[in-house]
């Protein structure tokens, strides 16, 4: 026959039991949370660095010297930019408009723009249409196996040639 249970202690007793319960609870809870918490902040980087580079990387050879005699002027339309050779004097200047980014074309007095009418002289200077910013010059280098190098990365002044 069951005998109720006076000690004070016998409601402790009864919930014994269910303790481990609860802390199991808990710690799943705990475990929960942190795992939430780690994977938040993992999906938050893999969020926030860039995976995938867009376009042309900003440097890149383009062929050696010879390749672009005296009095040329050569559009390289895949990497938007014209190589310029005057005697020994190389330049690289942007054929990106800096209106909207159309590639301009090379005109008879310089470039000109297909989409909206802004035309540049031989220089890259705006002398027409609605670009805001002449075309800039980028870097031009000799590498040490004798290949030119365009650094699209870094701009110099307009009028700053290369020696070839
Ligand atoms: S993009 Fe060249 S004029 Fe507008």
């Amino acid at each position: 026959m069951p005998v109720a249970s006076t000690h004070p202690d016998s409601h402790t007793a009864a919930v014994e039991p269910h303790m481990p319960r609860r802390r199991v609870l808990a710690w799943l809870t705990s475990v929960g949370l942190f795992g939430s918490a780690v994977l938040s902040a993992v999906s938050n980087l893999v969020f926030i660095k860039p995976r995938a580079t867009y376009g042309q990387p900003a440097r890149f050879a383009i062929g050696k010297p010879d390749d672009f005699p005296s009095g040329t002027r050569i559009s390289l339309d895949i990497k938007r930019v014209c190589i310029v050779r005057d005697g020994p004097k190389m330049a690289a200047i942007s054929t990106t408009c800096t209106h909207l980014g159309c590639i301009v074309g090379i005109s008879d007095t310089g470039f000109a723009c297909p989409c909206h009418g802004s035309r540049f002289d031989q220089d890259g200077t705006v002398t027409g249409g609605p670009a805001p910013k002449p075309l800039p010059w980028f870097k031009l280098s000799l590498a040490p196996n004798g290949e030119l190098e365009v650094d699209k990365g870094t701009q110099v002044e307009p009028g700053t040639y290369l020696n070839v």
